[in-house]
């Protein structure tokens, strides 16, 4: 449903001086994909969430320069409404228009499907938001998640059938803010971004 007419090749990023292709991923990608989204999640509110595998989605595309994975975009496809699972570009690659030619690509193939929205959540991630919001994207909605360390989660839960808990990933209704921030050290807004297509 979602596969490429062709792959579209872009013009080379001015410092590299290598053509940047943008296309499907393939399985022969997984290593340089894990790569560029462990160093691209690196300085972000996502730091710590290493994967050692691709969990296959219904779009994905990447931007490969020689075969090495520097850009990619996730695409979930569940119907009239996608939702971007993950979009990453390398930090040596950055603010080229490698994130902007993925996006281009799937809004495409998504509009041809008949999607007609799509969205994405966003923590607080200024470049993300940025981003975001120059594409169209429109905030919607904004839970909290609360990174509860062993300390604070015995405040909230106790021992329950011989069971510590000793960490939890908390969500809350974003009014309780404040008092979420003086309570726990680790809390994220988590906004909704929105794109309707034409
Ligand atoms: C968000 C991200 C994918 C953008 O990739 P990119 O290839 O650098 O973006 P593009 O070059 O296509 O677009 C650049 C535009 O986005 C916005 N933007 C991107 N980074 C920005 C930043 N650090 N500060 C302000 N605006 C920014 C600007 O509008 C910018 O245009 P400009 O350079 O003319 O000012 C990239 O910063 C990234 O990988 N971030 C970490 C991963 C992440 O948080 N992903 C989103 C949630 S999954």
């Amino acid at each position: 449903m979602l596969g490429a007419a062709g792959p579209v090749v872009r013009d080379a990023p001015p410092e590299s001086g290598r053509p940047v292709e943008v296309r499907d991923y393939e399985t022969a990608d997984e290593p340089s994909w894990l790569r560029c989204r462990a160093l691209g999640l690196l300085d972000t509110s996502h730091g710590d969430e290493a994967r050692q595998f691709k969990v296959r989605t219904d779009l994905e595309l990447v931007a490969a320069g020689d075969n090495v994975v520097i850009g990619l975009l996730d695409v979930a496809v569940p119907g009239a409404e996608a939702t971007i699972d993950v979009a990453v570009v390398h930090p040596d690659h950055r603010r080229r228009g490698i994130a902007s030619a993925l996006l281009g690509q799937a809004l495409q193939r998504l509009e041809r499907c008949g999607v007609h929205t799509v969205d994405a959540w966003v923590r607080d991630d200024e470049p993300a938001l940025a981003w975001f919001a120059r594409h169209g994207f429109v905030e919607a909605e904004q839970y909290l998640r609360i990174h509860a360390s062993a300390e604070e989660v015995g405040t909230v839960l106790s021992v329950k059938h011989g069971l510590e808990p000793v960490a939890a990933v908390l969500h809350a209704r974003v009014e309780r803010e404040t008092e979420m921030r003086h309570r726990f050290e680790r809390v994220q807004v988590c906004r909704r971004m929105v794109r309707v297509l034409a």
